[in-house]
C-alpha cells in the first residue's frame, strides 16, 4: 500500500539557483523538474479525479487516491521551489505560466483517457529514472543544498513506491495497450517540448555549473539501463511492479518507518 507521508520542506533563500554547484546535468534536471512537474502532477490528479467513479475495486480506488495524495504533496513542494527560482529570476514567470497553461490546455482539448496514457507514460518512466537518481546518488546530488537532494530523492523514493498506481488505473479505465503507445509519442514530444523551453531559459537567466573535473563520471552503463529501462517501459509485457527494489530505497522506508527526519537525508 502506498504510504502518505507529512514531510516539510523550507526551500530559504540561500539556496542557490542551480542547486548543486559540481553537478551540471542534476541542476539542469532538478531545476527544469520544478518548472515542469507541478503542473502535470496536477494533470494527473485531476484524470484520475475523473476516473475515479470507472474504477470498481475499492481497494484499487484507495490507492489510486493515496497516489494523488501523493503527487499533491510533490507538486506543493515544487512549487515552494519554483517560487525561489522566479524570485531569483522573474523572467521565469512567464515561462511557468506557458508550461501550466500547456497541461490546462491539454486538459480541455484530450479526454480524460488520454490523460491517463500520458500519465502513464510519464508515471512508468519514473522508475527507472528514480532507480538512476539513487544508484547516481552520490555523484548527482552529495555536493548540492542538502535541502533540495532530501527532496529531489524523497519525490523519487515515492515515485518508486507509487509506480504501478498510474499504470493500474489506466488498466482499470481504458485498458488499451496501443492506444498508450500511440499517446506515448505524443507525450514524449510534448515533455521534450516543455524542456526544450524550459532549459534555455533558465540557462539564460544564470550560466548553469559546469561539472566539477573530481567528481567521478556516471558508468556509461547505468545511462544505457536508463535508455534500456525506460524503453522497456513501452512494451506490452512491461509490469511495473518487476524488479528489486534498490537497497538505498528499502532503507529510505525503513528510516522513514523509524521516525527519522527524511528532510535532511543521509547519502
Ligand atoms: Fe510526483
Ligand atoms: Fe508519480
Amino acid at each position: 500500500m502506498i504510504k502518505v507521508r507529512k514531510l516539510h520542506f523550507e526551500f530559504g533563500d540561500d539556496i542557490p539557483f542551480w542547486f548543486n554547484p559540481k553537478s551540471r546535468e542534476a541542476s539542469l534536471l532538478v531545476t527544469s523538474m520544478s518548472l515542469i512537474a507541478p503542473a502535470f502532477e496536477r494533470y494527473f490528479i485531476k484524470a484520475i479525479r475523473d476516473a475515479m467513479p470507472r474504477i470498481r475495486d475499492a481497494a484499487a480506488r484507495d490507492e489510486a487516491n493515496r497516489f494523488c495524495i501523493q503527487e499533491g504533496q510533490h507538486a506543493k513542494f515544487h512549487i515552494d521551489h519554483q517560487e525561489l527560482l522566479l524570485r531569483k529570476h522573474p523572467a521565469l514567470e512567464a515561462v511557468r505560466d506557458e508550461v501550466n497553461r500547456s497541461y490546462d490546455d491539454l486538459q480541455r482539448s484530450e479526454s480524460t483517457a488520454f490523460a491517463l496514457a500520458y500519465a502513464t507514460t510519464i508515471e512508468l518512466g519514473f522508475k527507472p529514472l528514480a532507480r538512476y537518481l539513487v544508484e547516481n546518488r552520490h555523484v548527482l546530488f552529495a555536493d548540492g543544498d542538502p535541502r533540495i537532494a532530501s527532496f529531489i530523492l524523497w519525490h523519487f523514493v515515492e515515485e518508486f513506491e507509487h509506480r504501478h498506481a498510474m499504470f493500474d488505473v489506466y488498466q482499470a479505465v481504458v485498458g488499451d495497450y496501443g492506444y498508450r503507445l500511440r499517446v506515448a509519442r505524443r507525450t514524449f514530444a510534448h515533455v521534450s517540448a516543455l524542456g526544450a523551453r524550459v532549459q534555455p531559459a533558465c540557462i539564460a537567466c544564470e550560466e548553469p555549473p559546469v561539472d566539477d573535473p573530481a567528481l567521478p563520471r556516471i558508468p556509461r552503463r547505468r545511462k544505457v539501463a536508463l535508455a534500456l529501462g525506460l524503453l522497456e517501459t513501452l512494451s506490452p509485457f512491461h509490469d511495473p511492479r518487476r524488479g528489486a527494489v534498490p537497497q538505498w530505497i528499502t532503507e529510505w522506508f525503513a528510516a522513514d518507518e523509524a521516525g527519522a527526519d527524511m528532510t535532511a537525508v543521509a547519502l
